[in-house]
């Protein structure tokens, strides 16, 4: 127990209030749940009623979320949130506030939780969840990437549409065209919101994942994780959290964390962990194995909680090469101090050394490979033996599904203890896709000639 007087402040206020106005609820998940026929009424302005009362009738779900989160004990409600300056280019009025001063908005970016969070959210600001996870899906230097959105997967090539590739969304781009990126990356990554001309958002840009830009400039969805309208700490906490965003065939972490030992333990005794423990006292004890959370974001032991998802990191296990970070993605050094000690907690020195051997070994195999597949490339470069279109040419697509796929499951399942990934999906794999370039590779050499068609069947088991 070592939150700060400022929390416990906080809880003090929160315990008062549901205190007098709660009874003693049987439900364990959100323990502060207020009874159903409970008229909250202590604590809001008539404004702030008003919102509440007809929004009851008009979205009872919205109303039962936000009835269960702990802010709506503390006296946090819609209008906290949702209600804006006259002038931010944001602003609009719903039916019941037509013809009233108040202006509203249905995006609520990270900006607004800052003004009650404002660590939380500098935290978050620094982490690849913010501008670098939309960033991934809009910014200049990724103008291959915007090809793959709307010329590739966007349909572009079945109209034959010729785009002008400067950057972001091609102005030219239908929503038909957009319709891959709108219903795949930006879920997950967030992209730039555009909006019509009743401030309302447009072309699907909205609701975003992670990174999401707001028309105001301000970036980053809080309730990703903690989603709304219960935003709890303790769903948080929870391996699913993160799952929604971190699975599939390119970074399966949440499928390696049910493998491992850690979610093995998570899945035979999770329901009856203590999830709920204040801030910065959840602790071992609480729990019997570390959660994504434990080991990514959350205190434990002298390491106070950080939204800064990076902060822990010493690799980037994400992209081609694997390097140590540095720059805007992190500290790498201070990050690998950081991530052992968390392992400290539970398992002696000799374990975790053995481990950290492991990762450190896996990611050279990994560059290894690697580096070769880009000798291989650079020499079919030079001799006029690369096709034109990437997503055509065997080599070029296997080379993609060697890092992106197979490579990153080698990598992120040594990092994170499941062997089945590591090996079977990852390392076993990466082993086949490079010797079949290497067959493409000698082929082009011996005969001059890039193939007539690919030879890579791409829905095939990478
Ligand atoms: C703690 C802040 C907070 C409170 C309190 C809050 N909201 Fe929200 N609300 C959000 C966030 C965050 C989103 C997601 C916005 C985004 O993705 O840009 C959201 C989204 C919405 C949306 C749009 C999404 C949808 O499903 O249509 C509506 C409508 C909405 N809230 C209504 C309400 C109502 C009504 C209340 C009061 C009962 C309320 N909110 C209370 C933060 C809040
Ligand atoms: C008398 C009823 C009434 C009152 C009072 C009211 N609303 Fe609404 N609100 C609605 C209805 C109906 C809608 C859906 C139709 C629309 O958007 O106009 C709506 C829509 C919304 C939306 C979603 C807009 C969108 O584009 O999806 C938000 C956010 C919202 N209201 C917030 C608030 C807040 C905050 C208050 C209090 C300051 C409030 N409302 C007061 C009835 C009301
Ligand atoms: C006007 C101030 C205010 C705003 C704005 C606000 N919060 Fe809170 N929030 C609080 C207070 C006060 C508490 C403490 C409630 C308690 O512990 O009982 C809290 C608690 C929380 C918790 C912990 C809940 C738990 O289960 O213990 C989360 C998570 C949270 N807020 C997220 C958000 C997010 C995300 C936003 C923006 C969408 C936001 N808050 C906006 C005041 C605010
Ligand atoms: C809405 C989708 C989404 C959710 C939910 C989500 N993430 Fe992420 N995460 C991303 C994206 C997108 C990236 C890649 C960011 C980038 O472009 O560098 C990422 C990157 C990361 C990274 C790499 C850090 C970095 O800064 O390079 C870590 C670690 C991570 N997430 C952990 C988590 C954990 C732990 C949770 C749950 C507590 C979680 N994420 C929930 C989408 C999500
Ligand atoms: C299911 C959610 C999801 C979808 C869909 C998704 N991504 Fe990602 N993406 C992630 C996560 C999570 C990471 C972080 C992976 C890691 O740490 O290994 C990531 C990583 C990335 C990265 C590397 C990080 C960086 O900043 O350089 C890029 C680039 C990227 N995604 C682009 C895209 C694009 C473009 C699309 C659509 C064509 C897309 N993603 C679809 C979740 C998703
Ligand atoms: C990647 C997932 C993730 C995202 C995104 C995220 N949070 Fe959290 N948040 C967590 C986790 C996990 C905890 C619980 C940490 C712990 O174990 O105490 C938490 C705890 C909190 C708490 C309670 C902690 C306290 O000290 O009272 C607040 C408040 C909070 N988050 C606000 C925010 C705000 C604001 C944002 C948006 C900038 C945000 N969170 C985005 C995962 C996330
Ligand atoms: C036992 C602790 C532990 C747990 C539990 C855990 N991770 Fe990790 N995670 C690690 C370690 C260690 C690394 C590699 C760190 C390094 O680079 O030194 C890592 C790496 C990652 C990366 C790769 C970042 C990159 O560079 O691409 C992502 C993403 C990630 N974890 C997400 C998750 C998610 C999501 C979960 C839960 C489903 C999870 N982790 C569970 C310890 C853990
Ligand atoms: C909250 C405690 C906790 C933390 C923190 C933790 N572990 Fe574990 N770990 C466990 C438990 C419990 C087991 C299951 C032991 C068993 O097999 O019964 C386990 C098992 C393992 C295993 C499987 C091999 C074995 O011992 O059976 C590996 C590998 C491992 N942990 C690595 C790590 C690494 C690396 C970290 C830090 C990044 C870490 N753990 C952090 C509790 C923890």
């Amino acid at each position: 127990m070592k939150y700060s007087y400022g929390r416990i402040g906080i809880m003090c206020l929160a315990l008062l209030i549901v205190g007098t106005v709660a009874v003693a609820s049987a439900q364990t998940q959100y323990p502060n749940l207020a009874p159903k026929e409970l008229v909250i009424k202590r604590g809001f302005t008539k404004e702030a009623l008003s919102c509440i009362e007809c929004h009851g009738k008009k979205m009872p779900g919205i109303l039962e979320g936000w009835r269960a989160s702990r802010m709506a004990h503390a006296g946090i409600s819609c209008y906290d949130c949702h209600v804006v300056e006259k002038t931010s280019p944001m602003a609009s009025q719903c039916e019941g506030l037509k013809g009233t001063k108040i202006f509203i908005s249905p995006m609520v970016s990270s900006k607004t939780c800052s003004r009650c969070h404002p660590q939380e959210v500098e935290q978050f600001l620094k982490s690849g969840h913010a501008e670098l996870a939309s960033g991934a899906v809009t910014s200049p230097e990724r103008a291959g990437l915007s090809k793959l959105q709307f010329y590739y997967e966007g349909g572009g090539f079945m109209t034959q549409k010729k785009f002008t590739w400067t950057w972001g969304t091609p102005k030219e781009a239908t929503n038909i065209e957009r319709a891959a990126r709108a219903s795949g990356c930006q879920p997950c990554h967030g992209t730039k919101v555009e909006l019509g001309p009743d401030n309302k958002p447009i072309n699907e840009t909205w609701p975003g994942g992670v990174g999401t830009i707001y028309p105001d400039g301000s970036i980053g969805t809080c309730s990703v994780c903690h989603e709304r309208h219960t935003f709890s700490k303790t769903d948080a906490r929870k391996p699913e959290a993160c799952g929604a965003c971190h699975l599939g065939p390119d970074h399966p972490n949440i499928e390696i964390y049910m493998e491992s030992k850690h979610g093995q333990k998570f899945q035979v005794s999770g329901d009856e962990w203590a999830w709920d423990s204040p801030p910065e006292a959840w602790e071992p004890g609480d729990y019997l194995a570390p959660t994504c959370a434990v080991c990514h974001m959350s205190g434990i032991g002298d390491l106070a909680t950080t939204h800064n998802v990076q902060e822990r990191l010493k690799w980037d296990l994400m992209h081609k090469k694997s390097v140590v970070r540095s720059g805007n993605r992190g500290d790498g050094v201070k990050g690998e101090q950081l991530m052992l000690k968390v392992c400290a907690n539970c398992h002696g020195p000799s374990h975790v050394k053995s481990q950290r051997d492991m990762l450190d070994n896996s990611v050279g195999l990994y560059n290894k490979y690697w580096d070769g597949a880009v000798k291989m490339k650079a020499e079919l470069k030079e001799k006029g033996l690369l096709g034109k279109d990437p997503w055509q040419d065997g080599f070029q697509e296997l080379m993609y599904y060697l890092w992106h796929h197979v490579g990153r499951r080698a990598r992120q399942g040594a990092a994170m203890n499941a062997p089945d990934y590591a090996h079977w999906h990852g390392f076993f794999q990466v082993f086949q896709v490079y010797q079949d370039m290497e067959n493409i590779y000698n082929k082009r050499l011996k005969t001059g000639k890039v193939e007539e068609y690919s030879p890579v069947i791409s829905s095939a088991p990478y």
